[in-house]
């Protein structure tokens, strides 16, 4: 395959525009099984962009990839959750049975073997993508029949054997995933009446729509729970004639994946949201980010939109109304948690890596391509429609006064019964622990790791913007798990996905990670936790973006409930020697440098 011509042809398809440069990559390696320089060579060119820009995205999204992989990549999935359930022993098995060590490619080419963050299946670890199929409840028989399945029919499509319920069994779907909808809540999962919000919000002017949104005193479900009326408000009266409403669907938060559910099963429930927002801020054009471990609803998602489009609820003069127009299309990304940020999703849109901007300027004055933009949650999106549909009364009527509505919550670890539940703001967490057959946690992690580690002491708070505020991952953890351990590989998350472009982040969670490392290793005396947390309030208010400034959040709070615990595992040295201070690895570069082993060793 000429490969010049190739990467030409991709570039042409997305109308040369660099702003489609996630696209352009993702067709060449599509393509090509990667994207080799003389690609990137080839669409700098052709999209009129420097060859660093191309290499830049090529290089920063985990799912692509310049050297060439396997005709098959499995992506296992080696966060916190995947790991209580047998990651190791099923990343053993995937090894033995293809012959070779994470990371690495077999002779043939056609197996790839790779880690990946949380791809959003935590109710059903460990899971991986074996390319786009999603593969759940993996055991290490389980990974040997799908070795020796790939290896007879090289198609992963055909590992599902048996559809998950709901929406996953749709022709454009077939997935093995499961919804695990316990708990479905008056609001946010009811039915959809397809074209009644949009209807109504059309039969008021859009400054009564953001009234409406107002009164229901809806706050973004993502986690920074800012009100949703009030940004579209900003952002309608920004100068500019062309806006954009974004749908953030990146959902990476490791524990999180309830906007998996929403999309497979009300993603009608979310467009109309989109629609709403663009006539309530004056905006023709929306933007779907999907997370590229969601692929696999990508065809789905495509066709509801076109049936959108054919029955007028989307396109030129929405449900007959002259001059709203309004149509909507779904970006992928490629498997980089730090694409949540709002502004790194805009960057991402925009065709560069996912680096996050500086604020000011907010997306409501300047986001997608320099144009006003609103960028807004999956589930808010759905609150917004239901808002339309029922009234702002209906909505506010369950929750707290601060705190309106109800609260999807992805639920997953040590519980008899993971999966998502929907209950209204202001539920004690112990009540939830309670639904989900948690109650013997010894600590529940809210929020995910840029949450907070809730001990038993703090079973009686409130979820709510208030007190327990959440973008709705609650992982619950048993009474034999080592917090430590936990909080290590929280740390090791945030050193993988951090961006690099400040100092503390890039840095100091490699550091904080070490130092946690060392208490475990019983290498650490009380002035190292002294100074982790110096460096823990260093990194948290000198980072430049969320991530940086709530990565030492798995510490910070840890200490919060379980100080005497992991205090009981420092030690100081009797002969006054700093413990933490490896000598070994202080030395071996030397060692190497001389060839000769030092007398410390
Ligand atoms: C590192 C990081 C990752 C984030 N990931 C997501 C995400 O996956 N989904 C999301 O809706 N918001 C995420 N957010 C929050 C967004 O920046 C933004 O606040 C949100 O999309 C706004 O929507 P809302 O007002 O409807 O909540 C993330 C923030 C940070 C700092
Ligand atoms: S805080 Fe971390 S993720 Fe955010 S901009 Fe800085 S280096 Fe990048
Ligand atoms: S899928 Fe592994 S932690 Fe979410």
């Amino acid at each position: 395959m000429n490969i010049e011509h190739t990467a030409e042809q991709v570039c042409d398809a997305y109308g040369n525009d660099p702003t489609r440069l996630m696209d352009i990559v993702r067709g060449v390696q599509h393509r090509l099984g990667h994207v080799p320089d003389a690609a990137i060579d080839a669409v700098a060119r052709r999209v009129g962009r420097a060859r660093v820009d191309v290499e830049s995205v090529v290089s920063f999204y985990g799912f692509f990839s310049k050297e060439p992989k396997g005709r098959i990549v499995i992506r296992l999935c080696d966060d916190v959750i995947d790991r209580m359930f047998g990651y190791e022993a099923v990343r053993a098995a995937f090894e033995e049975e293809l012959g070779i060590v994470l990371g690495e490619t077999t002779p043939d080419g056609r197996f790839t073997l790779e880690r990946t963050a949380c791809i959003g299946m935590c109710d059903q670890a460990p899971a991986a993508m074996v390319n786009e199929t999603i593969v759940t409840w993996l055991s290490t028989d389980k990974a040997r029949r799908i070795v020796s399945e790939l290896r007879e029919h090289m198609t992963p499509a055909r590992l599902v054997k048996r559809v998950g319920g709901g929406n996953n069994g749709h022709p454009l779907i077939r997935a093995m995933v499961h919804n695990s909808i316990r708990r479905p809540g008056p609001l946010i999962f009811s039915e959809i009446n397809r074209g009644e919000a949009i209807r109504k919000a059309l039969s008021i002017s859009p400054a009564e729509v953001i009234r409406a949104i107002k009164t229901a005193r809806l706050r973004g479900r993502g986690g920074a729970g800012f009100p949703t009326g009030l940004k579209w408000e900003f952002t309608r009266s920004a100068p500019g004639d062309r806006k954009f409403v974004m749908c953030n669907a990146d959902e990476g938060e490791p524990g999180t994946f309830k906007d998996r559910v929403l999309l497979t099963e009300r993603a009608d429930r979310v467009f109309a949201g989109m629609t709403i927002a663009g006539y309530a801020i004056g905006a023709s054009e929306g933007v779907m980010y999907l997370r590229g471990e969601y692929a696999y609803l990508l065809r789905y998602l495509e066709d509801v939109l076109e049936k959108r489009r054919a029955d007028g609820l989307l396109g030129r003069g929405v449900m007959g109304r002259d001059g709203f127009d309004f149509d909507i299309r779904i970006q992928l990304g490629a498997g980089a948690y730090v694409c949540g940020e709002e502004t790194a999703l805009l960057s991402s849109c925009e065709g560069m890596r996912g680096d996050p901007k500086n604020r000011p300027p907010f997306p409501a004055q300047k986001g997608y391509l320099g144009c006003p933009t609103v960028v807004n949650n999956v589930e808010t999106l759905c609150c917004v429609t239901k808002i339309l549909e029922e009234g702002p009364a209906t909505f506010n009527m369950h929750g707290t006064n601060r705190s309106a509505g109800t609260k999807l919550l992805s639920i997953s670890g040590d519980c008899d019964s993971p999966g998502v539940y929907e209950i209204p703001l202001g539920t004690p967490l112990g009540e939830v622990l309670e639904m989900c057959g948690g109650t013997q946690a010894k600590a529940v992690q809210v929020g995910g790791p840029s949450g907070r580690l809730v001990g038993p002491d703090g079973f009686g708070r409130l979820i709510c913007f208030d007190d327990l505020a959440t973008g709705g991952a609650l992982i619950v953890f048993g009474p034999d798990r080592d917090i430590l351990e936990i909080v290590s590989q929280y740390m090791a998350f945030f050193v993988d996905e951090s961006c690099g472009y400040c100092t503390p982040c890039r840095v100091g969670n490699v550091l904080i990670k070490r130092g946690v490392d060392a208490i475990i290793a019983g290498r650490a005396e009380p002035r190292d936790l002294e100074q982790l947390e110096d460096l823990c309030r260093t990194v948290k208010s000198t980072s430049r973006c969320g991530l940086g400034q709530t990565s030492p959040n798995p510490l910070v709070t840890a200490l919060e409930s379980f100080r005497p615990e992991i205090e009981a595992r420092l030690r100081a040295d009797p002969n006054g020697y700093r413990r933490s201070f490896d000598l070994s690895r202080a030395v071996r570069p030397t060692e190497q440098l001389v060839g000769r082993k030092s007398v410390h060793t």
